[in-house]
C-alpha cells in the first residue's frame, strides 16, 4: 500500500534541501553494494532527520541500527557543540560502509559506533539522550522502546521508523510476526502516558515520541 502517492512524494522532493554530496555518494554505494538497500533512510527521511535534530539541537544522540550509516550522519547535522552521536549496529560487516563515510565527513568525528546487540548494550550506556532513533529489527521494537525510554531526558525525543510497514498495520489481509508486533508497539505506545506522541504518515511512518 502507498502510503502518500508518488506524485506528491515527487512534487515535495523538489521543495526540500538537496541531497548533501557526500551523503548522495552513500546512498549510491548503499544501493550498489548491500544487500537490503530499501533499509536506508535515503534523501527526503534523512533531511527530515537533520531537520529534526537541528530543533532539538541535542547534545547527544543514540541511534539504534546504524546500516550504512546514513541516518547517523544526518542526525549529526544538528547536534550542539561538543555533541555525539552514539550509533549500535549488530552486523559487524556493515561497518565497512559506515567507517569509510563517518571518515570521509567532517562530522564524523562526532560519530561513535558500537558494534553488537543493542539490546545488550544500550544499559550500560552512561549518558542521556536528547534524541534517539530506533531503527532496528521490528520484531523487538518493544523491548528497545522499554530499554530506551530510561535512557531518554525528560522532554527529549525518539523518533522510531517503520511504524506503519508499508501500511500493512491496517490491512487485515497480513497476519505475519512482524506487522503484528508493529501493531502492539503502536498501540502500546498510544497508550503510554509517560509520553507525548504522533505518528507521521511518511515514507514508512515515522512514530515521534517525547518523553514527559
Ligand atoms: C533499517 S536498517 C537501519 C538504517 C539506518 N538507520 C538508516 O537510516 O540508514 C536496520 C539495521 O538494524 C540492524 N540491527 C538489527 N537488529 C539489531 C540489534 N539488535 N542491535 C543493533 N542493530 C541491529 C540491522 O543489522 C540493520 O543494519
Amino acid at each position: 500500500m502507498k502510503i502518500i502517492a508518488d506524485e506528491i512524494q515527487s512534487y515535495v522532493e523538489n521543495y526540500i534541501d538537496k541531497e548533501p554530496f557526500l551523503l548522495s555518494e552513500l546512498n549510491k554505494e548503499t544501493h550498489q553494494k548491500t544487500m537490503f538497500p530499501r533499509m536506508i533512510s535515503g534523501n527526503y527521511q534523512g533531511r527530515l532527520l537533520s531537520f529534526l535534530s537541528k530543533l532539538v539541537q541535542p547534545k547527544y544522540i543514540l541511534e539504534v541500527g546504524t546500516y550504512t550509516g546514513y541516518a547517523s550522519l544526518c542526525l549529526a547535522e544538528g547536534l550542539a557543540k561538543d555533541g555525539k552521536v552514539i550509533t549500535i549496529e549488530v552486523d559487524p560487516e556493515l561497518q565497512i560502509y559506515s567507517q569509510k563515510y563517518f571518515d570521509l565527513s567532517e562530522l564524523g568525528h562526532l560519530v561513535e559506533q558500537k558494534i553488537g546487540d543493542a539490546l545488550d548494550i544500550v544499559p550500560s550506556l552512561e549518558h542521556e539522550f536528547d534524541l534517539i532513533f530506533l531503527d532496528a529489527d521490528k520484531m523487538r521494537y518493544l523491548d528497545y522502546y522499554e530499554a530506551l525510554l530510561p535512557k531518554l531526558r525528560k522532554g527529549g525525543l525518539l523518533i522510531t521508523d517503520n511504524v506503519l510497514w508499508s501500511g500493512q498495520v491496517v490491512d487485515k489481509r497480513f497476519d505475519d510476526k512482524t506487522t503484528n508486533s508493529l501493531r502492539e508497539f503502536n498501540d502500546y505506545v498510544a497508550s503510554d502516558e509517560r509520553v507525548d506522541k504522533i505518528i507521521l504518515p511518511i515514507r514508512d511512518g515515522l512514530f515521534l515520541i517525547r518523553k514527559k
